[in-house]
């Protein structure tokens, strides 16, 4: 549990942030797979393969001894030029996938002939209610129906062979800051569905909607609601109570207290339960929040759910009182792992507050958790042998005054799914090795509609003017592929890599683990030894996952390319400044299409030829940038995929400037207007301060 001194004095000093053969044809099911038909090892048709969510192909035609042949046999480029998060589906020789703004498309799997597409069209003006860019993880396909859930907060359901709509329905109250970015996941005959949302300030649930109607089932609250308006009505009231008497104070009453259930659903047919994991608390000021008391059931917990009913089974919570943006949304993967000789039926998660946890399903006991990489664990104390739960070190609350914890927001692992191979039975975890916050609560804070609403203070959020500084703080943010083995505890091996934020991963029968990686490769590694085998210049930084499928006896891997998501406020750190088109991409061994390159137009420093404003105007710019832009175009205004400011044209016009910043010129694009937010004079400091900006990226 090391960080490196370097790294982490600079930034106590600095108090800066770090934000922020095949067998064509064979069945194969996995032993414990009692209660479901047996998924064709051909196949990948469910988000992460089997019910299971393993990310675990059994096909072994492209292996350890030959994958230094693959080639890309085919590939397509879309339309978006944001995050690509999905996961395909692989189903009857035909994919299935969704990129940026929520659109689907259809692929022959042999040969990439697009077959159809489909788009929400999700106004662009949608782009500001989401924390962390305009992505999709993935849709879900079900007796011929493909189910999509919109940035905007549908629920749609297509018709799997044209395209067509077939019905969609509202998930979500569109008045209200939600998004949803999730794959929805089928279970019996119902579609089930989260949102986020939880830095603007909402509250979270998932809901299931009849498959065929789009009926809604049932929904569950992971919040308590405003006491004063009674119960819901809905599965979770019955455990509204229990939730409450952990909530204290009204703080999280108008926020709406978190909560979002925006990634992982899993459904377990051994057990016939649904596992949801819950996110962090709105805000995340606990003593704003909940008066610094309470756990907060169920923010950052994994809860059971009965799939019929919607109804409470168990929970687990991973970090009683969060604050610090640590949700359990990560994604889970169930197991049957031999203890001693005993087979337990276990739920596995890394979620952000970076230790990897054991769950036993039956009962959601603790069986272990433990850190697992190099990252500090400052808010961890240890855990209480007796009850499982974690004891939260007191310093790494921000109410008083601030604290550097470790790890920040990005978490060790984010949503980029790791995966579980049964043949190696180890589990790997794509991380972040280092990266922790100065978490400084908001003075006097009061909700503001359409903002994030977090209750701390983004004004805080900045990086020292010197460069030496800022780019060696940009070296110390590394990340890592880490094989740990969840029985004996501990780390097989591990590759450490230069950059956050690398793509989710897959094992296969070939004793392989394919991952993307920020700086845009795309690596096969042997998955017991973890040695790098065959590596691919994609020239577009990946974030998804890859998956692997066979048509007429040929295994195939593909992977989405597009680098965004979370990614975008801490663009400091990456390689690549500008956003590429999306690309799915298609390898079989002894592919040989050469995909056209990128084209890559960095801007050059801009000339600012007006005269200075002076420091009162330029301090002023700097807040309204920290309050109202940062998380979209960048910490200390060096942009990310999002258009570097100290380089747009705009700020040395003024009228071009206010076209798009007040009157919301490219509001289709994402840019919304900031007119109901700040002033023209906020406008005009804002100007000035990037203009500063500019003279010093031009020096
Ligand atoms: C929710 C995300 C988001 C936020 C917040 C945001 N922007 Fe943008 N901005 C974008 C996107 C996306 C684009 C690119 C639009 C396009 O491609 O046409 C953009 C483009 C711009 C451009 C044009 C850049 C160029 O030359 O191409 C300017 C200027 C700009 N933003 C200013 C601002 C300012 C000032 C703020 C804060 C008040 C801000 N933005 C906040 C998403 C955001």
């Amino acid at each position: 549990m090391m960080i490196r001194t370097a790294a982490r004095s600079l930034m106590a000093i600095f108090a800066s942030l770090m934000l922020i053969v095949c067998s064509s044809r064979t069945t194969y099911s996995r032993p414990n797979h009692l209660a479901e038909a047996p998924i064709s090892g051909d196949e990948w048709p469910l988000h992460g393969r089997t019910s299971n969510e393993e990310r675990y192909s059994p096909l072994h035609q492209i292996s350890s001894t030959n994958v230094s042949a693959l080639g890309v046999a085919w590939y397509r480029q879309f339309d978006t030029d944001r995050g690509q998060e999905a996961t395909p589906i692989m189903v009857d020789g035909k994919i299935y996938v969704s990129t940026a703004w929520s659109k689907v498309f259809s692929f022959d799997a042999r040969t990439g002939q697009l077959l159809w597409s489909f788009d929400p069209k999700v106004p662009g003006q949608v782009n500001v209610k989401a924390c962390c860019d305009v992505v999709n993880r993935g849709v879900a396909v079900a007796d011929g129906r493909v189910f999509v859930a919109t940035l905007d907060g549908r629920l749609i359901a297509l018709n799997a062979k044209s395209g067509k709509l077939l019905w969609s329905v509202s998930t979500v109250d569109r008045s209200k800051p939600y998004t949803s970015t999730g794959a929805p996941r089928v279970v019996k005959g119902k579609v089930v569905i989260g949102n986020s949302g939880a830095e603007f300030g909402v509250r979270g649930y998932v809901t299931a909607f009849d498959a065929s109607t789009g009926k809604l089932a049932w929904r569950f609250y992971t919040v308590p609601g405003d006491p004063a308006k009674g119960p819901d009505h809905a599965a979770s009231d019955d455990k509204l109570a229990d939730m409450a008497k952990t909530w204290y104070g009204k703080g999280w009453i108008e926020n709406g207290g978190g909560g979002t259930v925006w990634d992982s659903i899993v459904y377990d047919a051994e057990f016939n339960q649904l596992y949801i994991g819950v996110g962090n608390g709105g805000p995340y000021d606990y003593k704003l929040r909940s008066e610094g008391k309470g756990d907060n059931l169920f923010l950052s917990s994994i809860v059971a759910l009965d799939p019929d009913t919607g109804k409470y089974r168990w929970h687990y919570q991973e970090t009683p009182g969060e604050a610090w943006d640590y949700t359990a949304t990560q994604n889970m993967i169930l197991a049957t792992l031999t203890f001693e000789g005993k087979p337990r039926k276990v739920l596995m998660q890394a979620p952000k507050n970076g230790l990897f946890y054991v769950i036993d399903r039956a009962t959601g006991d603790l069986i272990s958790a433990d850190p697992y990489t190099n990252a500090e664990l400052t808010w961890f104390q240890g855990l209480n042998g007796a009850t499982g739960r974690p004891d939260v070190n007191p310093a790494a609350y921000y109410s008083e005054k601030p604290s550097m914890v470790s790890p920040g927001p990005t978490g060790v692992h984010s949503w980029h799914p790791m995966a579980f191979s049964p043949a190696t039975d180890l589990v790997y975890v794509p991380v972040q090795e280092s990266g922790a916050l100065n978490f400084t609560a908001t003075k006097d804070f009061k909700m503001k509609p359409g903002d994030w609403n977090t209750g701390t203070d983004f004004r805080a959020v900045v990086l020292p003017d010197d460069p030496a500084v800022v780019s060696s703080i940009a070296k110390s943010l590394t990340g890592a592929l880490v094989a740990w083995d969840p029985v004996q505890r501990k780390v097989r091996w591990v590759v450490h890599q230069p950059y956050q934020r690398n793509g989710g991963v897959l094992a296969t029968g070939g004793n392989l683990v394919f991952q993307g990686t920020a700086d845009g490769r795309f690596v096969a590694y042997s998955a017991d030894q973890g040695q790098a085998l065959w590596e691919y210049k994609v020239g577009n930084g990946i974030v998804a996952a890859p998956i692997s499928y066979a048509v007429d006896g040929e295994q195939y891997v593909a992977i989405m390319a597009g680098f965004g998501g979370s990614a975008i406020t801490t663009g400091f750190q990456f390689p690549q400044k500008q956003r590429l088109p999306g690309r799915l991409l298609v390898f079989k061994l002894g592919g040989t299409v050469t995909p056209e390159a990128y084209v890559l137009s960095n801007r050059p420093p801009l000339q600012v030829t007006e005269t200075p404003a002076g420091a009162g105007t330029i301090r002023r710019g700097q807040d309204a940038y920290q309050l109202h832009c940062m998380t979209c175009h960048g910490i200390g205004v060096l942009g990310g995929t999002l258009p570097d400011l100290r380089r747009s044209p705009a700020i040395v016009d003024k009228a071009a400037f206010d076209a798009i910043v007040l009157g919301g010129a490219l509001s289709q694009n994402g840019m919304v207007s900031f007119r109901r937010r700040f002033s023209r004079e906020d406008e005009e400091a804002l100007r000035q301060f990037l203009q500063s900006k500019a003279r010093e990226d031009r020096n």
